[in-house]
């Protein structure tokens, strides 16, 4: 894969200022609880390392593995790992990114099928395109760019970045 060309969009200490921000939010809602955290994977797993550290009340974590992007090309079927018993859990699900929605709606219909006491949705990223379905909270406003870094990926790479990139994508692609 060529080396792609890249703009930083939001710097590791923006990132790291809004995670901070969202975790006093969480504390405060769920102080009194012990939720599950569900991350998508793979995207979700440097977001939910980070804002996790900064999570005070008890919690356990599942994960979640969920694909539809080819390259940065919307893909059209979704795939999913199985997912741990819900039921009767406080469930917050952690996804990197809101893009169409699709992917969101798709996993909040299978975790109300294992009758949650509760679910919330939290995403790093609003992409600000029209969505199937909402997150309840997000960290951080996008517009309709494609971004990597911060385990965000395209085709499996850049994940490691510290920061969110936008690619800047050659003309007529
Ligand atoms: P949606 O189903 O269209 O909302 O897409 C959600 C998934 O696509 C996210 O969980 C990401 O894995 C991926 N995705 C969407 N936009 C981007 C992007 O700009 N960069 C990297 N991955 C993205
Ligand atoms: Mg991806």
């Amino acid at each position: 894969m060529q080396p792609v060309e890249m703009r930083v969009f939001f710097s590791s200490e923006e990132i790291q200022k809004a995670v901070g921000h969202l975790a006093n939010q969480l504390n405060q809602e769920y102080r009194d609880k012990e939720p599950v955290f569900l991350v998508v994977m793979n995207g979700a797993f440097v977001f939910a390392a980070d804002l996790l550290r900064r999570f005070k009340p008890p919690c356990s974590l599942a994960f979640v593995q969920i694909s539809s992007y080819v390259g940065t090309q919307r893909g059209q079927g979704l795939q999913t790992s199985v997912l741990p018993d819900l039921h009767q859990c406080d469930v917050v699900i952690l996804e990197d990114i809101v893009d169409s929605g699709h992917t969101l709606a798709w996993l909040k219909e299978k975790v109300w099928q294992q009758n949650p006491r509760s679910l919330k949705t939290v995403a790093m990223l609003n992409k600000q395109v029209p969505h199937l379905a909402e997150a309840d909270v997000y960290a951080l406003e996008i517009p309709d760019v494609f971004v990597i870094g911060y385990g965000l990926d395209i085709d499996g790479k850049y994940r490691n970045l510290p920061d969110i990139c936008e690619v800047v994508l050659p003309a007529g692609s």
